[in-house]
């Protein structure tokens, strides 16, 4: 038997919270006025190395490369930014007089990391991403967003961890200060320490081995390093976000296992315990630089992402089960003439609206009533030679066990009627308010 590739899974169960995170996402993004974005699946490898960076772990360790049997080196994307930033440049985005532009996706990225809880090698992020102020307005903009976001999942047992690299001259005073700090420390860190100490010094805080070494305990906060004006720029995100009442925690040591981020930069933290030691639901921040380095006009920009299997993880602690919408009609036969009528009346009806399954199997009618209750369709119809000559179903009720006859025509207007009145009756139903 062939099975699924490790690090995959397959959602079947799952779906109707699937559906409820991507109602929330279309949703959120309406509030926020934001436009959707969806861009390739693969990419060209240098854009990944250009943008994430050569020394990071994502690009160094996890990326899935191949060549193409054209002879192009590929990349299956490991996070959205990259390819959106790409997207804004080639079909120059820039250039619409909308500012700033603020876009939206949603879909699976890769990463050859060792699956654990909350974290495979195909996940999906839900990302943000917008262009064009270096405003710090847009810095809360995001990180409200990414509250809001998990409000709307009924989600509240987090914690907001912020930081500021600063733009280009803090972050250079800060590589200094680091250097100065880690150089006499260099013989007792790690191989990867010792190499991204001369290549990319900031990459040694993201160490996983060396986590614990005093070096790294103790290193100075880019906070520290932060020149007047990006110091006022993190005071006013951190002022805006207090009026806003957004509780937010200073985290020194987060500065992000991605290259391209400049002053503000932020994580979301799952405080329920549900996932283990892969907390973060979500991550981002700004990236000031990244559209020029790819190759675009200077652009300040920020965003974030989710990784939804970790939302997901939450909801299932919480237990929160959203329902699949009943059925509406199992619309079942008796007799041969009946049956070869059904599949049209039923094609009818779905074309009103009606969802409707009828017997695919050739069952008899004690087999088909069985499979009626297996679909807890709220209604049954049945149609027997009686029925088809007077034009009608017998409708039954399966909420109150009563049947009627009801005429062809009028099947869905009836059913329509009677799910209204569901809906108006369960509006201060327990499971309705829960919703
Ligand atoms: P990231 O921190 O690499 O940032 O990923 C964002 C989120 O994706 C993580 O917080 C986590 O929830 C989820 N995630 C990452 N890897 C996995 C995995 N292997 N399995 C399950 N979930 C995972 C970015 O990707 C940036 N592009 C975020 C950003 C957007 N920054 C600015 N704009």
């Amino acid at each position: 038997m062939i099975k699924k590739m490790k690090g995959t899974y397959d959602i079947v169960k799952d779906t109707p919270r699937f559906r409820a995170v991507e109602k929330a996402i279309h949703t959120l993004a309406r509030l926020f006025n934001l436009e959707e974005i969806r861009t390739p699946h693969f990419e060209a490898s240098e854009l990944f190395h250009r943008s994430v960076g050569e020394e990071t772990d994502i690009v160094g360790k996890e990326t899935y490369d191949f060549f193409d049997r054209g002879g192009r080196k590929i990349t299956l994307r490991p996070e959205g930014t990259a390819g959106v930033v790409r997207s804004y440049i080639e079909n120059k985005l820039h250039a619409e007089a909308k500012n700033p532009q603020k876009y939206y996706y949603y879909g699976s990225m890769f990463r050859y990391e060792r699956p654990q809880k909350g974290r495979t090698r195909e996940f999906r992020q839900f990302g943000i991403e917008i262009f064009g102020s270096k405003d710090p307005s847009v810095d809360v903009e995001i990180i409200a967003c990414a509250v809001l976001f998990l409000r709307m999942l009924k989600i509240t047992d987090f914690a907001v961890h912020i930081n500021s690299l600063g733009g280009e001259e803090s972050k250079k005073n800060y590589e200094k200060a680091l250097k100065e700090h880690i150089r006499p420390h260099l013989e007792t860190l790690c191989a990867d320490c010792n190499r991204r100490f001369e290549k990319n010094p900031l990459r040694i805080l993201d160490c996983k081995k060396d986590t614990e070494h005093d070096a790294l305990q103790n290193a100075p906060h880019p906070i520290d390093a932060l020149t007047e004006e990006d110091r006022e720029h993190f005071e006013s995100v951190r002022e805006i976000l207090q009026s806003m009442d957004i509780d937010h925690i200073v985290d020194h040591r987060l500065v992000r296992g991605l290259d391209y981020y400049t002053h503000t930069v932020f994580e979301i933290k799952d405080t329920l315990e549900a996932l283990g030691s892969q907390d973060t639901l979500c991550g981002g921040g700004r990236y000031d630089y990244l559209v020029e380095n790819l190759g675009g006009p200077p652009t300040p920009a920020a965003g974030f992402s989710f990784g939804i299997e970790r939302l997901l993880l939450t909801l299932e602690a919480l237990e929160f089960t959203p329902k699949r919408a009943p059925l509406h009609l199992y619309l079942l036969s008796i007799g041969e003439k009946a049956k070869k009528k059904t599949p049209a009346l039923a094609h009818k009806l779905r074309l009103q609206g009606v969802t409707t399954e009828t017997d695919l199997v050739g069952r008899g009618i004690k087999a088909q009533f069985k499979q009626s209750e297996h679909t807890a369709a709220r209604f049954v119809g049945i149609v027997g030679d009686a029925e088809l000559e007077k034009g009608i179903v017998t409708l039954k009720d399966q909420n109150t066990g009563t049947e009627e006859e009801v005429a062809f025509e009028n099947i869905a207007a009836t059913i329509a009627e009677k799910i209204k009145q569901d809906r108006r009756d369960c509006d201060t139903c327990p499971e309705r308010k829960g919703e």
